[in-house]
């Protein structure tokens, strides 16, 4: 990325917001780590520099910050606990609250202070208990809590700011202003980042690989048809789009497939492997068996195909594209997970591990963007809107929808049992208020009635979610009129299906997937 912001990452759960607020803002940022900043110091010059919150105390950690504050010109923001570096760094006094500030608070400037759009009181996310309690000298008071904290500081010469609130959480309602504050008027910083800039840098990125074969590993999601078709546009017919049929998907997916075959230019060559994902998966029960059988197939079916279209056609990939996204890349720099402790809750499908064993390099154009970014770019591009706001599908698709082993009629249940569902929220004009829809086969047998008949058949359950990133969401309100038409229409329609069930759980506790 060009020369941006750069935000030195302390561990906040909120880093990845200050990007976004900033983009919303149309200024460029990347997220760091402090190692990362330390290092880039010596050769380079941010724009600006954010020091963000994170989880430690300026007792306990001993880390030499001072590079960060060495150039008088450099702008920075701290925020929580970066403010807290800045201001013992600076001569003042950090001290450990006796309770803290959680949650919600009052934000009250100090009289004569303007941020424009910023009300004299407002409303703040907070999330501290130690707090600056005596100002470095040559700083002033700028903000206050409701409990007389000191909430927000400025240098008197320097472009520096400090905030102990969280000005890139939606709860602040008045952050976006703060954050302009900081861009406009204490940094001084031009806008660079807009939709068109950002198809710019992400087509320069991919014009520089024109004359090499390029690989892709197609899914037909928002995320794989957006890079391929930015691709296409850069290197033409050197990219060759691979789609695996798992034999995993739903009615719509084949269509959507054939369709992307008909109208778009893309060369998308479909390889059937389904025979064999099923047998591989014969006699397996448990959820994490299955997702590591469902990725190693795939590895296995997609090396082999590769390699044969190699051979025949005489030609050598260099490059493996892939739709990475921003929070993805964020997720692999964490300090959480470099130090290891994040727990595994499912192994996620994906093509991890393919580069290196196919000695590829790796083509990421959309590794700095977030997903609806990546919509605004597949729009630019010219692609469908329905094509762009598909729902998200998981690699391992219904095989791990059919709950336990997987069947060829368990298949057939949520295939017919899903089709329903998406024809309904279209029908209704329910699919784009949701962010996922789908139906789960429960591995149950339920007594019902049909026609005069005891039936003794299996269940399904319906999953309405909505969420920004799938990181955590909420159950999707339907109306119950809804509801009602797509229960009566699965017992009816599908063969086998008794009962229907609407799963309200939010996640956390439950995750979107059932397995
Ligand atoms: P969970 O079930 O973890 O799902 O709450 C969060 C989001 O991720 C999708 N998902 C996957 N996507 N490969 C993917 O590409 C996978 O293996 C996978 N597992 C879950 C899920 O559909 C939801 O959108």
């Amino acid at each position: 990325m060009k020369s941006s912001v750069w935000i030195v990452d302390f561990g906040s759960q909120y880093t990845q917001l200050i990007t976004r607020k900033f983009r919303e803002l149309g200024v460029t940022s990347e997220i760091i780590t402090v190692e990362e900043g330390v290092e880039r110091l010596r050769t380079t010059k941010p724009r600006a520099l954010v020091l963000s919150g994170g989880p430690q105390s300026v007792f306990e950690d001993k880390t030499d910050y001072s590079s960060f504050f060495d150039d008088p010109a450099l702008p920075i923001l701290g925020i929580c606990y970066g403010m807290q570096v800045m201001g013992q760094f600076f001569g003042g006094k950090v001290e450990k609250g006796v309770q803290g500030e959680y949650g919600l608070a009052k934000l009250r400037c100090l009289p004569g202070i303007q941020v424009p759009g910023l009300p004299a009181e407002s409303d703040v996310w907070m999330s501290h208990s130690d707090h600056v309690s005596k100002l470095p000298s040559d700083f002033s008071l700028i903000f206050q809590s409701d409990n007389g904290l000191t909430a927000g500081i400025r240098h008197a010469s320097r472009p520096i700011l400090g905030l102990q609130f969280h000005p890139e959480v939606h709860h602040t309602v008045h952050g976006k202003d703060v954050l302009s504050y900081f861009l406009n008027q204490v940094a001084g910083l031009r806008q660079d980042w807009s939709s068109k800039a950002m198809l710019e840098t992400s087509l320069e990125e991919v014009t520089a690989v024109k004359g090499s074969k390029v690989l892709c590993a197609f899914s037909g999601g928002v995320d794989s048809l957006v890079a391929a078709t930015l691709t296409q546009r850069a290197i033409g017919a050197d990219l060759y789009c691979f789609f695996v049929d798992n034999g995993l998907l739903r009615p719509q997916d084949y269509h959507h497939i054939k369709l992307l075959q008909e109208e778009t230019s893309l060369n998308i060559e479909v390889i059937d492997a389904s025979e064999l994902f099923l047998h591989a998966l014969e006699g397996h029960k448990d959820p994490e068996a299955k997702r590591k059988i469902i990725g190693k197939t795939f590895i296995d079916v997609f090396e082999k195909k590769v390699h044969e279209f190699e051979r025949s056609h005489g030609i050598k990939f260099a490059y493996l594209l892939q739709g990475t996204l921003y929070p993805d890349v964020i997720e692999s720099i964490s300090p959480h997970k470099k130090g290891g402790k994040s727990v595994t809750i499912k192994s996620h499908h994906n093509v991890g591990g393919l580069p290196e064993r196919m000695h590829l390099k790796l083509l990421e154009p959309l590794r700095f963007l977030f997903k609806d970014e990546v919509r605004a770019m597949g729009l630019e591009l010219g692609l469908k809107r329905e094509w762009v706001f598909r729902h998200p599908f998981p690699g391992p698709g219904i095989g791990v929808r059919v709950l336990g082993e997987l069947t060829r009629d368990g298949i057939r249940k949520v295939q017919e049992s899903d089709q329903i569902l998406f024809q309904e929220l279209k029908d209704h004009k329910l699919y784009d208020s949701t962010w996922q829809a789908f139906t789960v086969l429960l591995p149950v047998k339920t007594v019902g009635v049909k026609g005069d008949g005891r039936a003794y058949e299996e269940v399904i359950a319906l999953r309405l979610v909505n969420s920004q990133d799938g990181m955590t969401a909420s159950v999707t309100e339907v109306p119950w009129s809804f509801l009602n038409r797509v229960s009566s229409r699965i017992c009816n329609e599908v063969k086998g299906i008794t009962r229907v069930v609407y799963d309200c759980t939010s996640k956390p506790p439950g995750t979107i997937e059932w397995e």
